[in-house]
């Protein structure tokens, strides 16, 4: 074997021991670098060519381009079997390895209050009745007895939103609402007598939030309208809720008050122990003789009551918490609690 023959062998020889030594991309770019590279070995066996005796130059030059393919050939199979090998590592799981623990969360407070609520008060025979957020001010206000000029209108006190402009010129002045008594219009409007139904909502007033408000809170709203409703079913129905939610011993009081929805009207405080003082849970009352006939049910023939309680109050009382603002702060050390 000629001398250009036998240098060519050596070289394959010496490549094919050495590509199994790289095992990742730094080796195999060394092993290309060394063989394949512009100044790579494989580089100098095509001078071996130019060097040799022209009655060998075929064969050698035949010789060289296959060792140079046999490389290059084995170089990349090489490199995809390293790229596979690492794929197959990388998805390999180790069964060994402690697993993450999932994060278990937990109904808000406020959803559980408003559930017990409502269980409690479908026990005492009350339905559940909601309606929209964004109201207009038939439901709010003209229906609830709150007249046009009324100071309860005015736009420091509502959310009012911008209005959408109608074709007829006349456009509907929309608004957050402040008070769920919107709903008592809308079951009346879609229910006859007898009516018993508890509403849970989100309210929005432009108030200064601090340690008892903010400027989104819940209220409870309760409707009861049939034949022969008295104020005695009123006093007793929220007696039998403060005893039956915050316990037999707790002391509410009503105070006399004025709502243009309710004829009498009057407000209910709970003692908080934990403050030493009263603290308002909302207003209540007869509804009002103009109310129901909005609704176009007849005073004459029926009579009805309600309330309105925030329930941010409640759940306050209820869970010893005091600050309102913890509700919405998100604060998962608060949250987790109950
Ligand atoms: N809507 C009143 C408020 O938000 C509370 C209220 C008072 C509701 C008397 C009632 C009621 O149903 O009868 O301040």
């Amino acid at each position: 074997m000629s001398d250009a023959l036998q240098k060519i062998e050596q070289l394959r020889q010496q490549a094919m021991q050495d590509l199994p030594a790289a095992t990742d991309a730094a080796g195999l770019e060394q092993f290309r670098i060394r063989y394949l590279g512009s100044h790579g070995a494989v580089k100098d066996l095509m001078d071996l060519i130019k060097q040799a005796p022209a009655d060998q130059k075929k064969q050698v030059g035949q010789r060289a381009n296959q060792v140079k393919q046999e490389v290059t050939q084995a170089f990349e199979s090489r490199k995809v079997q390293l790229a596979q090998q690492q794929q197959t590592e990388a998805m390999a799981v180790d069964v060994t390895e402690p697993g993450r623990r999932p994060q278990i969360g937990n109904i808000h407070i406020l959803t559980k209050v408003i559930g017990e609520l409502t269980d409690l008060f479908a026990r005492m025979g009350f339905a559940v009745a909601s309606g929209p957020e964004v109201e207009d001010e038939f439901h709010n206000f003209v229906a609830l007895n709150i007249p046009e000029h009324h100071p309860a209108r005015d736009p420091l006190d509502n959310f009012y939103l911008a209005p959408a402009p109608e074709p007829a010129g006349q456009s509907q002045q929309l608004l957050l609402r402040t008070q769920t008594s919107t709903v008592q219009i809308r079951v009346m409007q879609s229910q006859r007598p007898p009516i018993r139904v508890v509403i849970p909502g989100r309210v929005y007033r432009p108030d200064t939030v601090d340690q008892t408000h903010l400027f989104q809170f819940h209220q409870l709203e309760a409707l009861v309208v049939d034949r022969h409703v008295t104020l005695v079913d009123l006093k007793s129905t929220i007696m039998q809720f403060v005893h039956a939610y915050f316990g037999p011993q707790t002391q509410a009081r009503f105070r006399p008050s004025f709502f243009p929805f309710t004829e009498p009207s009057g407000e209910v405080d709970v003692y908080f122990e934990d403050r030493q003082r009263w603290i308002e849970l909302g207003g209540c009352g007869m509804v009002h003789p103009n109310v129901l006939k909005a609704c176009n049910i007849d005073p004459e023939e029926y009579s009805g009551w309600a309330f309105g309680f925030g329930i941010e109050r409640i759940a306050m009382r209820r869970y010893g918490i005091g600050d309102i603002r913890l509700f919405v702060e998100n604060d998962v050390r608060f949250l987790r609690q109950f």
